[in-house]
């Protein structure tokens, strides 16, 4: 596996194996990798001949008073773990070589992002897609990976996608959970003992809402209420928001139709986490054939 640094060296690497007619994959990551990533890389190493990881702590995506500075970052260790997956090469420039002087274009995605994380993170989503759109004009891949957890990064990035005309295919992957429960997320390492303990309220809480809608609730108010008291149970969670919404819009929803998202944004102490789920609202066994995602 190779590292490079520099986005001549990284397209001197990718053009060949594309020549050599392989399907080029792109994992974009931030590293700090825990079994999430790794999902996603070894989806991408089953699909295609070459893989690109990217690491970037991308600055544009953090807000003044966020995490960018503490950001875990751990360069040597992620190495070790891409090359147990099997990924041709690591991408890990600088801000500089991505963001040089003078840099002042940006990308907005107008309808995805003024709700949920937008709402509360103003200017992140500007941030995400802007850097993945140079990631994606860099490596020129035929797939790229991205977890589903952070879900309305992925719509935002696939009509993104569909808006400009990027010629990829974006492949999202299933959410990795410890075995409490709790997503796979970087961030899960400032959390101390107490608050590991307490930050599976988010799951149990997408479970509760599943029993709710799968036992008849429609009325996404009612919903979104009784999950907030479900999460309120907790002392140390502090609900940033809770939201019932349509899957594909994100649009708030009168009734709670074929599927419903429930996504969550919790602190616990002063740690920020975010989880979700798409729930289909109909009973268990009520279809002889899954519905297909
Ligand atoms: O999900 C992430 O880790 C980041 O938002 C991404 C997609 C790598 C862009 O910086």
């Amino acid at each position: 596996m190779q590292i490079v640094h520099t986005i001549a060296e990284i397209r001197k690497l990718v053009g060949p194996a594309r020549a050599e007619g392989k399907l080029v994959g792109l994992v974009p990551t931030m590293g700090a990798f825990h079994a999430g990533h790794l999902a996603l890389m070894s989806r991408a190493r089953h699909e295609c001949g070459f893989v690109v990881v990217s690491i970037f702590v991308n600055p544009a995506q953090f807000g003044p008073s966020e995490d960018y500075q503490k950001y875990p970052r751990d360069q040597k260790s992620d190495a070790e773990k891409a090359e147990v997956e099997g990924v041709d090469v690591i991408f890990a420039p600088s801000v500089e070589e991505m963001y040089p002087e003078g840099f002042g274009s940006y990308i907005e995605v107008v309808g995805l992002t003024e709700t949920l994380e937008g709402a509360v993170r103003p200017g992140h989503f500007r941030g995400v897609a802007i850097v993945v759109a140079k990631l994606f004009n860099i490596v020129a891949p035929d797939n790229a990976y991205f977890g589903m957890k952070d879900y309305q990064q992925l719509k935002v990035i696939q009509k993104m996608v569909r808006d400009l005309d990027f010629d990829l295919e974006i492949i999202p992957v299933p959410t990795i959970r410890e075995s409490d429960g709790l997503a796979m997320s970087s961030r899960n390492v400032y959390l101390d003992t107490k608050e590991r303990a307490a930050a599976t309220i988010l799951y149990r809480a997408l479970e509760f809402a599943k029993e709710r809608v799968l036992e008849g609730e429609r009325y996404p108010a009612a919903l979104e209420a009784a999950i907030r008291r479900f999460i309120e149970q907790e002392p140390l969670a502090k609900i940033d928001y809770v939201a019932v919404v349509d899957p594909d819009t994100l649009e708030k929803l009168e009734k709670i139709g074929a599927s419903v998202l429930v996504a969550l944004a919790v602190k616990i102490g002063k740690t920020r986490l975010i989880d979700n789920n798409v729930i289909f609202g109909f009973k268990e066994g009520a279809f002889k054939t899954p519905i297909p995602l």
